[in-house]
């Protein structure tokens, strides 16, 4: 058995492997072309190509020597800027290799550093502009302040389609030779929602298991119960069955290992596809964003779930407003 991490090896190795993010790698493209570019903020959602196009520049402007060019940090990792800042004074002290006149610094999860913590940074960018060029990534720009934003090119990634996904996953079934059915590829978009690392380390799981991949396989390794199981317990609660539905919520956690927060996400999801009055899923789906909040704040999941059973079932009951 081989042990390598799929989201290593299915790493784009060209700009060609980067799926989606079409506008994006044109524009990098033509930096690549010209040598030359400015800093880099890019932007969006995890497991969409932020940190693979990252290394494909550097790779497509160091050739052999990209390793030795781009320097990867991680500003939550590195325990405030003065780490950060060493390290860039350490690798920029020397000259890029080859006919490139900057090397590449990395700085991903660049949103976890401080204001004060950004502000620093914006100063080293402008100490090392001459032999460096940054590429900052984060999950929100708006948390990036304006000085770094207003210094940078601002690239925003998307979520990857299902089309985009499906792709993906048909490449690794056939280079994994595995068998996998039509339901599964949906099953496996739908729990990555576009988050192509997400899929990837789902789809690996799965074949650990087994060469053939059913929706069945997918549902169990990745911490998400199956829509219609959950569609279900709510079904259930608008029917005043109030006791089963929580019964069987708990089943379904605990078959699925799920958190509170696994849960009622789905849960939320799920609302929308009742067969209620568009009134009461704005009610209940409110109800959802109050007792997620109520859980981030520490608030024991499984009262404030029953809780939100108890809304469903109240709801279910009341006949009109
Ligand atoms: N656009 C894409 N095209 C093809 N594969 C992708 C794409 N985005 C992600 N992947 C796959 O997912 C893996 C992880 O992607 P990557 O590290 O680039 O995500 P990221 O955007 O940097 O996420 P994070 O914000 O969590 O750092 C890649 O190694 C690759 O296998
Ligand atoms: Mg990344």
């Amino acid at each position: 058995m081989e042990n390598t991490i799929w989201t290593e090896k299915y790493r784009p190795k060209d700009f060609s492997d980067i799926k989606g993010q079409k506008e994006i790698v044109k524009r990098v493209k033509a930096f690549v072309k010209q040598k030359n570019m400015p800093h880099l903020l890019f932007s969006g959602p995890a497991g969409t190509g932020k940190t693979s196009l990252a290394l494909v520049i550097s790779k497509k402007l160091f050739g052999d020597s990209w390793h030795e060019n781009i320097l990867e940090l991680n500003a939550s990792d590195e325990r405030g800027i003065d780490v950060v800042r060493n390290k860039v004074k350490d690798f920029a002290r020397t000259r890029a290799i080859g006919d490139v006149p900057f090397k590449i610094i990395y700085l991903d999860e660049s949103d976890a550093l401080t204001k004060e913590a950004q502000q620093a940074l914006r100063r080293t960018m402008e100490n090392y502009t001459r032999t460096c060029r940054f590429i900052l990534s984060c999950n929100y720009s708006s948390k990036i302040i304006d000085p770094i934003q207003s210094r940078c090119a601002i690239f925003r990634f998307k979520f990857l389609s299902k089309k985009e996904i499906i792709e993906i996953i048909e490449g690794i079934v056939k280079s994994e030779s595995l068998k996998i059915s039509e339901k599964a590829k949906e099953a496996l978009y739908e729990i990555s929602n576009g988050d192509c690392r997400r899929m990837e380390n789902i789809l690996q799981s799965c074949a650990a298991l087994s060469n053939e991949i059913t929706e069945e396989l997918i549902y169990s390794m990745s911490s998400v119960a199956r829509p219609k199981e959950i569609k279900e317990v709510l079904e259930t609660a608008l029917k005043n069955r109030f006791k089963d539905a929580r019964n069987k919520l708990l089943d379904i956690m605990l078959e699925y290992g799920l958190s509170g927060f696994d849960v009622i996400k789905q849960i939320q999801k799920e609302i929308l596809n009742l067969d209620i009055e568009p009134r009461k899923k704005m009610f209940l789906i409110d109800k959802c964003g109050e007792i997620e909040f109520r859980m981030v704040e520490g608030s024991d999941e499984f009262l404030q779930l029953e809780a939100l059973l108890s809304q469903v079932t109240l709801t279910g009951i009341k006949k009109e407003d």
